[in-house]
């Protein structure tokens, strides 16, 4: 097993990254992190509010694009990994605009490797540079199948294709210049701080305010849903178990169709507010499908399970059950991170749906 004294978490304001960053504070005493975030609409600190005053902690406002920052910071804090999980990541912003989704994904990604390269070529010790990606990279399921480590990419959205680019940039810095690397690649997240935009807090808040429940086309789709602490306790074994190079899937083996799914956040919510339960149910709305909508996603995990002896630590019942709480105990949250202009994003993204 490595260690790591001096680690750079990129996207630590955002969903994941402030659970990745909970995580490493947690198991990992002896490092210290810097979190590197140019606090976009999805990046907040109040999301780090408990750990914002531990010294091993320091936050960084930045763009991952910024050269001279990024380089400087290596300078300074003489880091021995990277967690990079910085990221346009909402399939839904790309589709309206991509440019952003390749600058910060490949672009950005492309800036923390050649940093990390010019750091840490001919130095001695352990070095890591872990790269968060996405099953969204492997493309489309139909009824069958699993993801697997060895599935042909086929991204097919803006989003998921800026995110195969920078795992091939990747890829590309480990083979050419042998820059120690490791890439996973996780199925859909969900747990408390998620920007209402994606699927569960979106629907949970809008159970909650009695508006209507936008589901995509027939709601259909497929999603295998991973409780985000797990996924954090996945990310902290890769980076300090997983070997040179690798990649790793990780995944909940939980599908549930969109539709299903609605219905059971609605039974969920209905009884947390005391309402009669299935009364939400007349707030569901379909609504125009999303350009080239991923039928199904679906991860095979067997090789994190069988290689790291990683697996999910909870069931999709006490996840949910808890994220459900979690957002209807913080209304503040909710309502303070979808003020301004994420309600006209939200205007100009649904009123268009009919
Ligand atoms: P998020 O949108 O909640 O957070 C992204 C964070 O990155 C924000 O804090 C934002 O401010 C920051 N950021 C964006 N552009 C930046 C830039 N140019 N420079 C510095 N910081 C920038 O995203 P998330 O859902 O937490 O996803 C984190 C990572 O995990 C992404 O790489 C995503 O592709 C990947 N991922 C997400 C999921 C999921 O279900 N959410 C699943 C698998 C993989
Ligand atoms: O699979 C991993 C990916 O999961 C991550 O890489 C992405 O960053 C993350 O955003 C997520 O992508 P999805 O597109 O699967 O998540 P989203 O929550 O946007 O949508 C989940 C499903 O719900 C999808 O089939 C679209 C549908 N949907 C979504 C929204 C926001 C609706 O039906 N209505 C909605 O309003």
């Amino acid at each position: 097993m490595r260690e790591f004294n001096s680690i750079l978490v990129t996207g630590g304001a955002g969903f994941i990254g402030s659970h990745v960053i909970r995580t490493l504070l947690k198991e990992r005493p002896q490092a210290n992190l810097v979190n590197l975030d140019a606090l976009t609409y999805a990046g907040n600190l109040t999301n780090l509010r408990d750990v914002e005053a531990n010294p091993n902690y320091t936050f960084v406002k930045g763009d991952i694009q910024d050269k001279a920052l990024v380089t400087q910071l290596f300078e300074t804090h003489q880091f021995d990994a990277v967690v990079h999980l910085a990221a346009e990541s909402h399939v839904d912003r790309s589709i309206e605009n991509p440019m952003a989704f390749l600058e910060t994904n490949i672009l950005g990604t492309a800036t923390l490797l050649n940093a990390a390269k010019n750091a840490w070529m001919g130095s001695e010790g352990d070095r890591c540079f872990y790269h968060i990606s996405t099953d969204e990279v492997y493309g489309s399921l139909g009824a069958e199948g699993l993801f697997t480590e060895e599935t042909a990419y086929d991204p097919r959205s803006p989003y998921s294709s800026s995110k195969a680019s920078s795992d091939h940039l990747v890829r590309a810095w480990h083979h050419t210049y042998g820059l120690p690397i490791v890439i996973s690649n996780c199925s859909n997240n969900y747990g408390a701080y998620q920007f209402p935009e994606k699927l569960i807090p979106l629907m949970i808040r809008n159970i909650r305010d009695e508006r209507p429940l936008p589901v995509y086309g027939e709601g259909i789709n497929v999603r295998d849903w991973l409780w985000v602490e797990d996924h954090a306790s996945a990310i902290d074994v890769i980076l300090h178990r997983g070997e040179n190079g690798k990649t790793y899937n990780i995944g909940g083996l939980n599908e549930w169709k969109n539709i299903d799914l609605v219905h059971e956040l609605i039974r969920l919510v209905d009884a947390a507010l005391d309402r009669e339960v299935g009364s939400s149910l007349k707030l569901i709305t379909f609504v125009k499908d999303r350009a080239g909508h991923d039928l199904r996603y679906a991860i095979d995990a067997s090789r994190i399970e069988n290689e790291l002896g990683w697996t999910p630590s909870i069931t999709f019942e006490q996840g949910l059950a808890a994220t459900v709480d979690w957002y209807l105990k913080n209304s503040e949250w909710l309502d303070s991170v979808t003020s301004g202009q994420y309600q006209q994003y939200y205007e100009t993204m649904y009123s268009n749906r009919g």
